[in-house]
């Protein structure tokens, strides 16, 4: 999906929801962020492709300095506002993940459920590991492949899920974890496409050692 269509759609669950701040995802951080991030020391944090906002306004609520980008300006759109109404700084950028780069480094990457092809997937991936300060941290989670037929939501489309292999295999830094999670989705739903009570993710856990 290019970034009109994505457009397309917050825009219709804005337009169906209630207020301007109604999402198209979980408004809880997902749960294996609060986990890791929980455990660190709050410093400067990245956010790619970070939707409507969810993850990126936790963290900074902990305490991090957050850069959020997605190439959505109306997902940027509703986060902003949801961030606005409590008072949150971030810094919002529009932005591809594809070509993005920024101008600093950062304590704790995180890139959750950004789906591209195979080898974009793998680029991103191999290109947000050079953005870690020492010690830093990234954290990748996404539909695993397996979720099409374990699983519940998501997108349907082999070739654009994620595996453990593939994640491990596009990074260099030290990885701490590179496995399937499976995810309760009634405790820790990514959205209402999760109907089911299981969805199959891929968590890849690295550090900048
Ligand atoms: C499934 S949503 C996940 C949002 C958020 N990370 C979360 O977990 O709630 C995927 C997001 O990726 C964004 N996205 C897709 N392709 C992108 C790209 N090439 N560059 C930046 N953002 C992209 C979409 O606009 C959308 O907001």
């Amino acid at each position: 999906m290019d970034a009109q269509e994505w457009d397309e759609r917050y825009r219709e669950a804005r337009s169906s929801g209630s207020g301007t701040d109604a999402g198209l995802w979980a408004t809880q951080p997902h749960a294996q962020l609060q986990q890791v991030a929980g455990q660190l020391v709050p410093g400067t944090a990245l956010d790619l492709a970070s939707g409507d906002g969810r993850n990126a306004i936790w963290l900074a609520r902990r305490g991090w300095q957050v850069t959020a980008v997605d190439f959505s300006a109306e997902g940027l759109d509703i986060a902003r506002s949801r961030a606005e109404a409590e008072g949150i700084s971030i810094e919002w950028q529009l932005g591809d993940a594809t070509n993005w780069a920024p101008d600093r480094t950062f304590d704790l990457v995180t890139i959750t459920y950004l789906h591209l092809d195979e080898a974009a997937n793998a680029a991103v991936i191999r290109r947000a590991s050079q953005w870690l300060s020492d010690g830093g941290t990234l954290l990748v989670i996404g539909h695993d492949k397996e979720n099409l037929t374990r699983g519940t939501g998501g997108p349907q489309d082999e070739t654009i899920l994620y595996s453990p292999e593939l994640l491990r295999a596009a990074t260099e830094l030290k990885v701490l974890a590179a496995e399937q999670l499976v995810r309760n989705t009634s405790t820790d739903p990514e959205g209402p496409e999760d109907t089911g009570t299981t969805a199959i993710d891929t968590l890849l856990h690295a550090v900048n050692a």
